[in-house]
């Protein structure tokens, strides 16, 4: 899995899976371009894992000239752009009847919309160059009715079709387009959702959450960059419009 030298933009990479991503991609001797919209957590980033391999560009997904900026910073400082994981997302808990159509333009914008123009911006430097790899972060709840979270699911069934959809039309240009759908890992998204959707403490909501998987636990944000850092590389190379899971087993039954 030598990532030697290649350019991976990834964005929401200031926390949780994509953070983990971004340990494991330098490890293996990437540069990692991290886009986040929360700079705070990017600086600390970049001051707590000083690298001259490593550099954040502060972007919110949902505006397009920020993802437009952000794609041509990275080729401006590192060249090129080798792989693009769009990782960043949120989860809003609401049935539909009570979700207001704000809260679900929202997650629309940041979940589907963001990976839409970050891959738009960044595919015709990879159409050009003929090569380039695009990872985008799924979920089971885009496979599977998982409770609670209608308008996630939604978005995450649309980042699966547009995944199928962009590697069908980039196959051509040796582009690869996968995507990734993890279980419930244990991530601060998910500890902000256990604790503001339940009265129990936050260690009780996790026991509770690992028994709906076959391996009953919750999955680490490294076990998803993993199969991220195989999804980039060379050891992939025959797979294109694939759907991952990694669930412990959720999806299996
Ligand atoms: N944690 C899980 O159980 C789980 C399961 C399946 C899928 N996922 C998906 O994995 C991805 C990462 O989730 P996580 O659990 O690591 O969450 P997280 O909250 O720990 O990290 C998400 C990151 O995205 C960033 N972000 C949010 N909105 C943004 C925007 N508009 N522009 C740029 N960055 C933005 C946040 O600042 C944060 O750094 C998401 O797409 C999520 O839907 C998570």
């Amino acid at each position: 899995m030598n990532l030697a030298g290649k350019v991976v933009l990834i964005t929401g990479g200031a926390s949780g899976i994509g953070l983990a991503a971004v340990k494991l991609f330098l490890e293996h001797g990437a540069i990692v371009a991290v886009a986040d919209i929360n700079e705070k957590s990017g600086k600390q980033l970049v001051e707590s894992l000083p690298h001259e391999h490593l550099a954040f560009f502060k972007t919110d997904i949902t505006n397009e000239s920020d993802c437009q900026k952000t794609v041509q910073s990275v080729l401006n400082q590192f060249g090129t752009i080798d792989v693009l994981i769009n990782n960043a997302g949120i989860e809003i808990v609401s049935p539909v009847h009570e979700m207001t159509l704000e809260d679900w333009n929202h997650i629309v914008q940041v979940n589907l919309t963001g990976v839409f123009l970050m891959s738009k911006h960044t595919l015709p430097h990879m159409l050009e160059k003929k090569s380039g790899s695009i990872i985008n972060t799924g979920s089971v709840g885009g496979l599977v009715g998982w409770p609670d979270i209608p308008a996630y699911n939604a978005t995450k069934g649309g980042v699966i079709q547009l995944t199928k959809s962009m590697a069908v039309d980039y196959a051509a240009h040796q582009i690869r387009v996968n995507c990734i759908a993890p279980g419930i890992i244990d991530t601060p998204l998910n500890e902000k959702s256990f604790v503001d959707n339940h009265s129990e403490s936050l260690e009780v909501v996790k026991k509770e959450k690992a028994k709906v998987n076959p391996l009953r636990r919750l999955g680490k944000p490294e076990e998803i960059a993993g199969v991220m850092l195989f999804l980039a590389s060379d050891l992939s190379s025959y797979m294109t419009g694939s759907v991952v899971t990694a669930d412990g087993g959720y999806t299996a039954r």
